[in-house]
């Protein structure tokens, strides 16, 4: 398995069938109804249609689609795409009721599939982790009188913003060291109850965390979002399982400290791969340039907002091929 591979593996693990491309279930809601309509809208008058659902995760789009398809008495042929195998195994969960679904692991930007094998093309927020290579060669796959259409991260539009407030805050903790030091004081705090450790070692690492804990403490409580709830909560928790040791076993504490680290690495690994695959008006352009050489109908990038937003939450961009 590639890290790459490995790394989407670690993100998707016990996530079930839901979408993880966006926090706010309101806003996955929105999401879900444009695809519906998106789908119905490009599904009409066809008899029967094979989608591709581009590095397709828990498999939403592909859901949705096949939604729009049964209301219409489309046979809808689905493929769903991921690098992560453990996305796979939650679409094709959640797609159990469709008609005909396969799934594949593979890269975004390597596709084996012939050239023109899709009647839809479809991706949300998923070919442009693959890069822009992935994104300009990805019109390859349409067949004649095929649709393609991409919801991409938008840079500097609401959804970004959002990353990038929460990012903030989950680089702070990381930088403070602040779990690293809650290990090392709940270990000083257990050998001095057990007599063994000097209650200056403990004094030191409970100064050291306490530094840290208000270091991080101080981001969140002067930030919104989700990042900030989530720190304040685990700071909260942090310091009952210190006070509250006794009740503990000492390896189950340990344990859960050290699994707080890991889910923190993973949801700012996700944000740092969130906001470097987001897309500015620059990239897109060039990307559509690409899509046009290759003879495809290119509409001009569209911008889809989401909830009370009034900045772009998503590039919504379209290629037909006559
Ligand atoms: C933010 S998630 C979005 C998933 C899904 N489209 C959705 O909207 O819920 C990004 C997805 O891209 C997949 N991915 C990342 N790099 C990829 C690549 N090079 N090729 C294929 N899939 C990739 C990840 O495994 C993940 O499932």
């Amino acid at each position: 398995m590639s890290g790459l591979q490995h790394h989407w593996d670690t993100y998707w693990q016990g996530k079930g069938g839901e979408s993880q491309a966006v926090n706010a279930p309101e806003m996955a809601r929105e999401l879900a109804a444009f695809w519906n309509t998106h789908a119905g809208a490009t599904l009409q008058g066809r008899g029967r249609a094979r989608l591709l659902d581009l590095a397709c995760g828990a498999g939403v789009v592909a859901l949705e689609s096949a939604r729009a398809a049964q209301a219409r008495s489309v046979g809808l042929q689905i493929v769903c795409m991921d690098i992560a195998l453990e996305a796979l195994l939650a679409a094709r969960e959640g797609l159990s009721g469709a008609d005909i679904v396969s799934v594949i692991a593979g890269d975004a930007g390597a596709l084996p599939f012939a050239a023109g094998s899709f009647d839809l093309v479809f991706s949300q927020f998923g070919v442009e982790y693959a890069g822009l290579d992935a994104l300009s060669q990805a019109p390859v796959v349409l067949a004649d009188g095929g649709e393609l259409a991409f919801l991409c991260h938008y840079k500097d539009g609401a959804i970004y913003a959002e990353s990038r407030r929460n990012l903030r805050v989950w680089d702070a903790v990381e930088t403070s060291g602040l779990l690293n030091l809650a290990l090392g004081l709940l270990e000083a705090a257990y050998s001095a109850d057990e007599g063994t450790g000097s209650q200056e070692g403990l004094h030191a690492c409970g100064v050291a965390y306490r530094q840290a804990a208000e270091q991080a403490g101080a981001l969140a409580q002067n930030s919104d979002g989700e990042a900030a709830q989530n720190v304040l909560r685990l700071l909260g928790d942090l310091a009952q399982l210190i006070r509250r040791r006794a009740a503990y076993d000492r390896d189950d504490a340990r344990g859960w400290i050290r699994a707080q680290a890991r889910s923190c690495a993973a949801v700012r690994q996700r944000l740092q791969d969130m906001t470097a695959a987001a897309l500015d008006t620059g990239q897109v352009q060039a990307v559509l340039a690409v899509w046009r050489e290759q003879g495809v109908n290119v509409p001009d990038p569209d911008a889809l907002k989401l909830g009370d937003d009034t900045r772009p939450g998503a590039w919504l961009l379209k290629a037909s091929r006559t």
